[in-house]
């Protein structure tokens, strides 16, 4: 949720923190802050975003070669200048940054407070700088003048106070008059880059990929120490480690918007040669998945958000291709099916980041009872691409708006790839991918866009959107919805085309927009729920390949049978996005929404 950059190296920290902070603004930016280390701590914090503090506070001026910067999405506390991060000591003269939950943070807080340690902020993440500094053997009285340390030294009283930590933490640590950062990874991402010019501390990969593409990525609870150039890895046992180094495969490129105004509009249009790269794909693995699938007694699609819309479609195509039923559910929702897991059941874990802690504490709880686990995510070295027996990448590149949208269609893909392995028709549903470049294409055109543009300017000021379909088309619908809401801030909703009897009718008044998802093989039952919508006032906008009279408007996309989901969602994103665009909202960091969700 929260992103966190750190550097120690042989540059000015201040332009190289700027530059990390904005490259991770997509994991938050309700407020930003940097500690720097020279003779003293330099600490700008600021609520609002990278730019904010650049601007007002003068931040270039900060010196040190070595530093730490934080981007936040508010848990605990409200968005205010003292709850942002850094966070220090009594005396400002440690200070960290945190992302994850501190479970105990109010049982330390108060042992803290009785030892006389002040605290300014209402955050949890403060009981980390406060712990460092009691395990520094501070001599005298916290509430008197400053104090004289001279205890251990600045790394074993960060590794205590890392000890005495529960919950999910990664944590940068500097302290004034050290040329040193110390980290610390625990169920919570982090990740280290080797540089020329020095060491880089991130959330993930894309906020550094402009300085290096060697990465490390930390096990569970390791701790790193980083003093001048050197970097040393140790395990949660205290016990000096070598960790691989990776190279990252994405291109520099691919993490900026280019000509583009928005990250939303780039990767929406990327999706032509994305859902290509989602099929390069390592045959045996996939074979190694489709038997684990057969074998499966018991298989379960776990994922969130748009992640959750994709396996959804995955289980639709499972049924209707390989004739396999799946069960799809909520990762928040997992723990209610829990005790259903045996060491014959498969998870199905699908998730862009590999961060989302919803989705990994699932596949947690299922390994603790011997079931397997395959992943599907984009991104190489993240928890789940780790915690997984098997793995598929979606080959998306980095995605860096809030919003999934290259990367949904990709799982969608690559849910098809697998429902047709499984009916022994793998290389024909490639070809039938490969057959949609020019459709995507011509979907994500100006002149499709031009008219997605008018349309959003007669929706931009609704109250309310309606969406149905039946089948693949009802969970297209979902997705839909799903990216209206979230970029426009327009109540958007989907229903079942069947469903709408049952009480949504009830919504429709003269004018309300429906959206209808149609498909050559539901067409007349679909039609029909639109006819009943119609009858009660409502506005049609249909999403087919042909233009029905029943529709008012209609969104013109070829018909590609069960691939109809990927063709579908892209209209509708490109109308997200032009909607955001025409409400002056911006596309790529909707209010109070981050992009990758590490906290349960
Ligand atoms: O990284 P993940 O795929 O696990 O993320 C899941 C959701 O948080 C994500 O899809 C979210 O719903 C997006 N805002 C959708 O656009």
């Amino acid at each position: 949720m929260c992103g966190i950059f750190g550097y120690i190296g042989s540059e000015k920290a201040t332009p190289i923190l700027c530059r990390g902070l904005k490259n991770l603004e997509y994991r938050g930016y309700d407020s930003v802050g940097i500690a720097t280390v020279s003779s003293q701590l330099g600490i700008r914090k600021e609520v609002g975003r990278i730019d904010d503090l650049v601007s007002r506070l003068n931040i270039e001026d900060v010196e040190g070669s070595l530093g730490i910067g934080h981007t936040r999405w508010a848990t605990h506390g409200p968005v205010t200048a003292e709850n942002s991060h850094p966070h220090t000591d009594c005396f400002d003269k440690v200070a960290i940054i945190h992302n994850g939950i501190i479970e105990n943070y109010l049982e330390l807080k108060t042992k803290l407070v009785e030892r006389g340690h002040r605290f300014s902020s209402d955050t949890d993440s403060e009981v980390i700088a406060h712990l460092i500094e009691d395990n520094l053997s501070f001599s005298g009285t916290i509430s008197g003048s400053e104090s004289s340390w001279n205890g251990s030294s600045f790394e074993d009283a960060c590794v205590a106070a890392f000890k005495e930590l529960r919950g999910s933490f990664a944590v940068l640590a500097v302290r004034e008059g050290e040329d040193k950062i110390v980290a610390v990874r625990k169920d919570s991402p982090l990740v280290v880059g080797l540089a020329e010019n020095g060491t880089f501390f991130a959330s993930d990969v894309a906020p550094f990929l402009e300085w290096t593409k060697e990465v490390v990525y930390l096990e569970n609870h390791d701790i790193v120490m980083a003093e001048g150039s050197e970097v040393r890895f140790f395990d949660g046992g205290f016990a000096e480690v070598k960790r691989p180094v990776s190279t990252v495969e994405w291109d520099i490129e691919e993490a900026k918007k280019g000509n583009f105004d928005h990250f939303m509009l780039k990767e929406i249009t990327e999706q032509a040669e994305t859902i290509q790269r989602a099929c390069v794909q390592d045959m045996a693995v996939v074979e190694r998945i489709a038997s684990m699938i057969r074998s499966g007694f018991g298989v379960f699609f776990v994922a969130c958000g748009s992640s959750f819309h994709a396996c959804l479609t995955g289980s639709y195509l499972f049924s209707k291709v390989a004739k396999l039923h799946v069960n799809v559910v909520l990762a928040s929702e997992f723990e209610n099916y829990e005790h259903f897991l045996t060491d014959r059941t498969l998870i199905f874990a699908v998730s862009q980041s590999g961060e989302t802690a919803d989705v990994l504490e699932a596949v947690r709880a299922a390994k603790r009872r011997g079931s397997r686990v395959v992943s599907i995510t984009n991104v190489m070295g993240s928890s789940l691409s780790r915690e997984a027996d098997e793995l598929l990448l979606m080959n998306s590149g980095p995605e860096i708006c809030v919003l999934s949208t290259k990367t949904y269609t990709s799982q969608v893909v690559m849910m098809g790839l697998l429902a047709c392995a499984l009916d022994g028709n793998y290389e024909s549903c490639v070809q039938k991918v490969k057959d949609l470049y020019m459709d995507v294409y011509n979907l994500t055109a100006k002149s499709m866009r031009d008219r997605l543009k008018d349309l959003a300017r007669d929706l931009a000021e609704k109250d309310h959107i309606y969406m149905i379909g039946r089948g693949l088309q009802y969970t297209t619908a979902l997705e839909a919805a799903l990216k209206v809401k979230e970029v426009s801030y327009i109540h958007t909703e989907a229903f079942a085309g069947g469903e709408l009897k049952h009480g949504p009718l009830a919504l429709i008044e003269k004018g309300t927009p429906v959206f209808v998802f149609v498909s050559r093989d539901n067409e007349d039952r679909i039609v029909s729920n639109a006819q009943e919508v119609k009858a009660r006032g409502g506005y049609l906008i249909g999403v087919s390949d042909w233009d029905n009279p029943v529709f008012d408007r209609w969104i013109k996309v070829p018909d590609c049978g069960d691939l109809n989901p990927i063709i579908q969602a892209i209209p509708m994103q490109v109308l997200a996005y032009e909607l955001a665009v025409k409400k002056n909202l911006d596309p790529d960091k909707p209010r109070n929404l981050a992009k990758s969700v590490t906290v349960l």
